[in-house]
């Protein structure tokens, strides 16, 4: 395989599991050194460091929560101290709660951790990254097909964290496009071993709207997040790449 982000530092959030750890895997592949963050997966997110360092790679595990947005400016720091910059940023961390806006137990308090962890936490991470990225820097928001249309009842919360930072991630484009950093977005769609939606007949009728009528692998969705970290990609900026089967076709 090439290597086009030899010399390149990554930060990936959520790398544990999932896309998360599909993307860290990748990125470290490609020659990056990438750092990632995880809430309370330790064992997992040290198996993904030991499987980095197995293949001559370097990575590196922070436990930072999210929700906390005052985390940030130390995660960043910390990523700086370990690996000496911060040429990419990867928005991947998030949770899933679903429920329909008028159930009388909504579980109020894990709806808010979502809205925490999902816009406000990225929005956090974003403002301390964008200070030290380097020239040529990468933003790459992980959202959803749900970031731009909703599919089934139950996911108003959910979607509106996604679309939020879909939006954040285009003024961010704005924004850094002077320091020649590009922010973009990559829509995911329904992940074998991801957070799923709750109930079975909700996945049935996503699925089922999907052009190419099946989920994807977490590898298909972080090659679309690699492209866009790479130099191939330095003219792309402000952009949502699609990688959620056709769910908007
Ligand atoms: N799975 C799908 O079907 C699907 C579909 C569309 C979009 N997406 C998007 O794709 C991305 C990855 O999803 P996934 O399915 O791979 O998720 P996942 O398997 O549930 O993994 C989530 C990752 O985020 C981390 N995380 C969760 N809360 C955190 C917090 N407060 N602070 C720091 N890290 C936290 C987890 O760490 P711990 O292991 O420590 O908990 C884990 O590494 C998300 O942005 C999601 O919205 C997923």
């Amino acid at each position: 395989m090439s290597k086009p982000l030899t010399g390149k530092v990554a930060l990936v959030t959520g790398g544990s599991r999932g896309l998360g750890a599909a993307t860290v895997r990748l990125l470290a592949e490609q020659g990056a050194d990438v750092a990632f963050t995880y809430v309370s997966s330790e064992k997992q997110a040290q198996a993904v460091v030991d499987e980095v360092h197995g293949k001559g790679a370097k990575a590196v595990a922070f436990r930072s929560d999210q929700a906390d947005t005052s985390r940030a400016p130390a995660l960043i720091d910390d990523v700086v101290a370990h690996f000496g910059g911060l040429d990419v940023l990867v928005n991947n961390a998030a949770i899933s709660v679903a429920g329909t806006v008028d159930d009388p137990d909504a579980d109020t308090a894990a709806l808010d951790r979502m809205h925490a962890t999902n816009y406000l936490g990225v929005i956090a991470v974003i403002r301390a990254a964008s200070r030290v990225l380097r020239e040529g820097g990468r933003i790459i928001t992980v959202s959803s097909g749900l970031g731009s249309r909703v599919g089934a009842p139950g996911l108003a919360d959910y979607a509106a964290t996604k679309s939020g930072i879909e939006r954040y991630t285009m003024g961010v484009a704005r924004d850094l496009g002077p320091r020649n950093i590009t922010a973009n977005v990559v829509e995911a769609g329904l992940m074998e071993g991801g957070m799923q939606p709750p109930d079975p007949e909700t996945l049935k009728a996503l699925v089922g709207s999907l052009s190419l009528r099946r989920m994807g692998h977490p590898d298909e969705i972080a090659a679309a997040i690699a492209f866009l970290a790479s130099p191939a990609a330095s003219y792309v900026t402000g952009a949502v790449l699609d990688a959620h089967g056709g769910y908007n076709a």
